[in-house]
Formats: structure tokens, C-alpha cells, sequence
């Protein structure tokens, strides 16, 4: 048992040193999917991730608040990949205005911390115009959970005044570091 534990271990280290990284972590990018169910609200121009390199995956989000939006909430809700994806550490329906206003909201605050330099939403409520997410990659630096390894989804749906205006639906996997599980 213990020697079956170990060669696993041992190969992972020597790979890392052969490819010479020092960081085992790979957190990146698998899928995304944008839909706007009101397009008189919420258009999407873009919506598609780019890899730059086997374990750096680039999201990037063009979308336009046609009419100012004060009154934003967000449901989101996290699943892990067993046979299909499965509900997974949270569930959450929030204001988004308060949000802004108040960042409370722990969870939130883990995914915002993640994106928030990378796009042009970081001020309080009304949304309107032009809401660009560029070139946004996952940095386990950031991510102050350790997950277990294993594919993931984030759904977001976004409804404006209480109804439901489009979706933001991201994958994304985690595979742990090897050199601290041996
Ligand atoms: C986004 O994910 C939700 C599950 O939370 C699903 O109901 C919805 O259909 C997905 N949206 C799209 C556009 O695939
Ligand atoms: C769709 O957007 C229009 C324009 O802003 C808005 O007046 C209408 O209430 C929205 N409809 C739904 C079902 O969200
Ligand atoms: C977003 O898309 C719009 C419409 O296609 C375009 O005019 C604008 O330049 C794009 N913005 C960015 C930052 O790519
Ligand atoms: C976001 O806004 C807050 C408050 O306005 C500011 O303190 C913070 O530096 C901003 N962060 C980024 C990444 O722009």
C-alpha cells in the first residue's frame, strides 16, 4: 500500500522537475457558455476562452446593458463533476447592487477576488453599456480553498428587476498539487 503511494508520488516530483515548474497546480478553463434570454436587455458579442498554453486558459466576455440595470440579482451555484455534475459547496441567490456596495458575501468574494481585475464590473449599481471581461485566467495564488481535484462548474443566472435576463455558465478543473499529497 504504502509503496504504491509512493511511486506515484516520486514520478510526480520528477516531472516537475524535468518540466522545471514549480507550481504542480493546474486550475484553468475547460467551457463556457453565455445566454441571453432577453436580448432587448442583455446582448452577448462574445463569450469564448482561448488556451495560451497547455494550463492557462483565457476567458473573455464582451457583452452590452442596452437599458441601466438597478436592480440585479445573482444566482449561483457550484457543481462538481461524479457521473454528471453534482451540487457542490454552495447555492447561493444574492443581490448583486448590495453586493457591490458591501462585498459581504464570502463566496462571492472568492470568484470576484478571481476576476475582478480582469474586467470592468468592479463599481456599484446601475449597470449600463459595455461589460468586458478580459483575458481572464484562473491563478491558484488567489483561490484560498483547496479544492479536491476534479472538474467543476459555475453557474451563474442573472436577473434584472426580478427577471430572468441571461446566463454565464463556466467549467473548470483543479488538480491538486502533487508534491503536498505524497
Ligand atoms: C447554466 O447552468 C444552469 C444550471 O445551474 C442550467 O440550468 C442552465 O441551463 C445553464 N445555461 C446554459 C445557457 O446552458
Ligand atoms: C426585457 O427587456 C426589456 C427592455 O429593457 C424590459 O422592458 C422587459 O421587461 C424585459 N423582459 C423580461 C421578460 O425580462
Ligand atoms: C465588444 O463588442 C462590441 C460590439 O461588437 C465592439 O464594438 C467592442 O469594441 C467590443 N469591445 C471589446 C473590448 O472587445
Ligand atoms: C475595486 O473598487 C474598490 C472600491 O472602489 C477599490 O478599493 C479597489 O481597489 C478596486 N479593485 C480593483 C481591482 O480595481
Amino acid at each position: 500500500m504504502r509503496a504504491l503511494l509512493i511511486i506515484p508520488a516520486l514520478c510526480g516530483v520528477l516531472l516537475t522537475y524535468n518540466t522545471g515548474l514549480n507550481n504542480a497546480v493546474v486550475f484553468k478553463f475547460t467551457n463556457v457558455i453565455c445566454e441571453s434570454y432577453n436580448t432587448s436587455w442583455f446582448v452577448f458579442h462574445n463569450c469564448r476562452l482561448k488556451a495560451v498554453s497547455r494550463n492557462k486558459v483565457l476567458l473573455n466576455i464582451n457583452g452590452t446593458v442596452l437599458h441601466p440595470a438597478y436592480d440585479i440579482t445573482l444566482h449561483a451555484q457550484m457543481f462538481k463533476r461524479a457521473n454528471g455534475y453534482k451540487p457542490w459547496l454552495f447555492d447561493l441567490k444574492f443581490d448583486g447592487c448590495q453586493y457591490m456596495r458591501h462585498r459581504s458575501i464570502p463566496f462571492a468574494n472568492l470568484v470576484f477576488g478571481l476576476f475582478k481585475e480582469f474586467s470592468n464590473f468592479n463599481h456599484t449599481c446601475p449597470y449600463m453599456g459595455s461589460q468586458i471581461v478580459k483575458d481572464f485566467y484562473l491563478r491558484y495564488k488567489l483561490l484560498r480553498l483547496p479544492f479536491p481535484t476534479g472538474d467543476y462548474m459555475l453557474t451563474v443566472r442573472w436577473f434584472f428587476d426580478q427577471k430572468m435576463q441571461f446566463d454565464t455558465n463556466v467549467s473548470f478543473m483543479f488538480v491538486e498539487d502533487i508534491l503536498r499529497n505524497n
